[in-house]
């Protein structure tokens, strides 16, 4: 399990001083709350962490549903949910959606995987598994998706930055082991984070097809709001 825990990933996160790590996740924030008609519909947050996202989305959804597999950050993630009475935390891997999602008041769901979920995936065999379960649920139930995801090309710059700021949370870049090339960030205790290229972003939005509903690319992230 990643070394996450809800004190260090809010200090050295969403409290960063970073202005770039601040402007992507004021991007995502932005974008969540412009989609269309969304006090009528459920957000589903997969990768939900300790709850970032969660008073946004009782603020501003019909209800929320959000998953973390970390049993450090769901912890948190619970105590967020008992506060926001239109939302809900699961323990469990987004893999096992249709046991966890089963019974579940859905409404035209917004299937999220937020902050490069994408590239720290935990028990998936391959980051289409993960993409597979969210177009699977926006298809089943009339949904649509959001993906947010950090850009390969400026790997090098904010990415060696902003896990040099976060070292004492996910351990230093090596920079012997990382692989620009591919996009693959990897620290000296083992952790390692993918960056998607331009290509690679292309295939993301192909695979789930549909309608672009609205887009955010800056050379830094990309994010993305699809009706599949
Ligand atoms: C980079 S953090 C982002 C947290 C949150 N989405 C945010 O924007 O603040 C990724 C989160 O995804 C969770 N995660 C990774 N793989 C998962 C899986 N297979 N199922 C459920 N959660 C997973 C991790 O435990 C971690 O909390």
């Amino acid at each position: 399990m990643r070394p996450y825990t809800f004190g260090a990933y809010s200090k050295s996160v969403e409290n960063s001083k970073n202005t770039i790590l601040q402007q992507y996740m004021k991007a995502e924030y932005d974008l969540l709350s412009a989609i269309y008609d969304k006090k009528d519909k459920t957000f589903i947050d997969l990768g939900a962490g300790y709850g970032r996202l969660l008073p946004l989305l009782s603020e501003t959804a019909r209800n929320a549903v959000t998953i973390d597999i970390n049993p450090e950050m769901f912890t948190e993630l619970k105590r967020m949910a008992m506060d926001h009475r239109n939302c809900m935390a699961l323990e469990g891997n987004m893999q096992d959606y249709e046991q966890l999602l089963n019974g579940l008041d859905i409404k035209k769901p917004v299937v999220l995987l937020m902050q490069n979920t994408l590239g720290t995936l935990e028990s998936v065999d391959s980051y289409l598994d993960a993409l597979n379960v969210m177009k699977e649920i926006a298809k089943r139930y009339d949904g649509e998706i959001v993906i947010s995801l950090l850009c390969k090309e400026e790997l090098k710059h904010f990415g060696i930055q902003l896990y040099t700021e976060i070292a004492p949370m996910t351990g230093t870049p090596d920079l012997k082991k990382t692989d620009f090339d591919k996009g693959l960030l990897v620290t000296n205790t083992g952790y390692v984070s993918k960056w998607w290229s331009k290509d690679e972003r292309k295939q993301i939005r192909d695979f789930f097809g549909g309608r672009l509903l609205k887009e955010v690319v800056t050379d830094n992230y990309h994010i993305m709001n699809i009706k599949p």
